[in-house]
């Protein structure tokens, strides 16, 4: 059966695990397995900017010996002209896997089941899981570990960010803590499946208000931007409303001594972080940012070896 990648927890503890060993692999031998030989091609839609994305599918698809096919959304019949039922029959019988960046995660599903090749979110509005396996990767590779570390993500908690960090960070077997304001807390859905996820993986979850008590203690350090693609009219609103929220030395400072800063880019310093903390020596944003290749090169090859 059509493996997808539609949320964080569409991959088992142990299927999650399988991917980023993988991932670690090809980061050292980069073309270790390339089952987009041929080339087969890999259509990669867009309904929202990117830079990072665009650039590792590309990239990537193109190491695993494939033809990456770059579609922004409003050049084709997709988005209001044609159903994506219709869009996905079609591109089945082209392509060896769609992977898609929009608004609505119910697109993405209807995408998926209209579609027997893989269909990756590589970004809706609810998730962002393709970075949380770049993201978890980055933290294995300087801690040495993800299961029973603390990982502390604040400022907008309803957020594609926040909920991919419950689910990936609850499936690695992590201690999840999520701080926003009371009018920006996640989906109590996706919280009650990151909890179910952690009772089974040794894992917790903490949903609060309060970014100090997230913080204290934790081994890595998250934000992201405090308006996300889609908000922009809401930009005043949002920066009065987080700005108890931004991770500047004082909230780092009550971290872990060991603890790294995470942020999946693009940052806006000032706001959600301030330039000592991105910039910092503790900051490992940029090998966060180069993990997107590796770990969706692994991804894209784990999909294709369970069709
Ligand atoms: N982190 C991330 O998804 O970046 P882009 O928006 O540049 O793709
Ligand atoms: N939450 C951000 C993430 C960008 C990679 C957004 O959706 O715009």
């Amino acid at each position: 059966m059509t493996r997808h990648f539609l949320r964080d927890d569409d991959l088992t503890p142990a299927e999650q695990a399988e991917v980023l060993d993988l991932a670690a692999r090809m980061k050292r031998d980069p073309y270790l397995v390339r089952p987009l030989a041929g080339p087969r091609t890999v259509a990669v839609f867009f309904d929202k900017t990117s830079t990072r994305t665009r650039v590792s599918f590309a990239t990537g698809i193109a190491d695993l010996g494939g033809s990456p096919l770059v579609v922004e959304s409003q050049s084709s019949q997709l988005g209001g002209k044609e159903s994506i039922a219709d869009t996905a029959r079609v591109l089945e019988r082209m392509v060896a896997a769609i992977v898609w960046r929009t608004y609505a995660q119910s697109g993405l599903e209807e995408m998926a089941a209209n579609s027997r090749v893989p269909v990756i979110n590589a970004l809706s509005d609810e998730f962002h899981p393709c970075q949380i396996l770049a993201d978890l990767l980055t933290i294995r590779e300087h801690k040495g570990t993800l299961a029973g570390l603390t990982l502390a993500y604040v400022g907008d908690a309803a957020n594609n960010m926040a909920h991919s960090y419950l689910l990936g960070g609850a499936t690695a077997g992590m201690h999840v803590r999520v701080a926003g304001p009371a009018t920006h807390q996640p989906d109590p859905a996706v919280v009650a499946d990151a909890e179910r996820i952690a009772a089974a993986t040794g894992g917790s979850v903490h949903v609060g208000t309060d970014p100090r008590e997230a913080v204290s203690g934790a081994d890595v350090v998250l934000t992201d931007t405090w308006v996300s693609m889609g908000q922009e009219a809401e930009k005043a609103e949002r920066l009065r409303l987080f700005t108890d929220y931004q991770v500047d030395d004082a909230l780092f400072g009550l971290a872990d001594d060991e603890a790294v800063f995470m942020h999946c880019l693009p940052a806006y310093r000032g706001y959600e972080v301030s330039a000592s903390v991105i910039d910092g020596p503790r900051s490992v944003v940029w090998d966060e940012a180069e993990n997107r290749l590796h770990a969706q090169k692994a991804l894209l090859a784990w999909l294709l070896s369970h069709e």
